[in-house]
């Protein structure tokens, strides 16, 4: 059996006033020993955060490609390995947009690796539509380095789910997740974009995914925390 995933993605959220809410996942968290959880936050709250609860594993959202040099207001992976940060998310929609493409991803996931971080690769298609598996698949494949390994988790966020209160149907992310799993073997696929607590279980259930990429859900410990349990309380796919 694989082990069940929750992945929060704070985006460009939270100062040091919500160490509370970071410490109440995670004390959360360890009542739940049969599920992973994992905070990915702004970079600098990551020393923070790892500092107040060292018990829950913190990534970052976003690294460079480079291990150092000229690249005003960028943090390198060992940086974010450096303050505390054991994962990060890369290839995420909204640093897509803002002009990173397949390559240069393959070459952030190689970068992260080089500094001994997990990584949480973000997948998915731009509209709704009935090439999703074969643009999803493609794209997979232009985002990996050559040499990946088992540190990996896919995060499948179709972007037009994200952030807008929309989801798919769960037989498409079915068909999505084996797709995926077919490249990948293995490899944990979490789904992302506008889970709640009340649609987590579904996801799961139906969806066939180990796991869950959380943005605004999991910004208050509430409702973070419901996912979680949620999540706790599904039957996984078999491995
Ligand atoms: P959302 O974000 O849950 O707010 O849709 C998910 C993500 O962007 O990872």
């Amino acid at each position: 059996m694989r082990r069940p995933y929750v992945i929060g993605n704070w985006k460009m959220h939270g100062i040091s006033t919500a160490l509370p809410t970071i410490s109440r996942i995670a004390t959360a968290a360890q009542r739940l020993p049969h599920v992973d959880v994992a905070l990915c936050l702004p970079a600098t709250l990551i020393h923070r955060a790892v500092t107040a609860v060292p018990t829950l594993p913190i990534g970052g959202e976003d690294c460079h490609a480079e291990p150092d040099g000229a690249h005003t207001g960028s943090v390198a992976a060992a940086m974010l390995g450096d303050a505390g940060a054991s994962l990060v998310i890369l290839g995420h929609s909204e640093r897509r947009v803002e002009g990173d493409g397949d390559a240069v991803i393959a070459r952030k996931v190689a970068a992260a690796y080089s500094a001994g971080l997990d990584v949480v690769l973000c997948v998915g298609e731009q509209e709704r539509d009935a090439d999703a598996v074969r643009t999803v698949r493609a794209q997979l494949r232009r985002s990996l380095p050559r040499d990946f390994h088992d540190r990996l988790t896919i995060a499948y966020e179709p972007v037009w789910a994200i952030g807008k209160g929309i989801l798919p149907d769960p037989s498409d992310v079915l068909a999505m997740a084996n797709a995926l799993r077919e490249e990948l073997g293995d490899t944990r696929i979490l789904y992302g974009g506008s889970v709640t607590a009340a649609t987590s279980a579904a996801m799961i259930e139906d969806g066939g995914v180990d796991g869950l990429l959380v943005g605004k859900a999991s910004l208050s410990a509430d409702s973070f925390i419901a996912i979680i349990q949620a999540v706790g309380d599904c039957a996984l796919p078999a491995a």
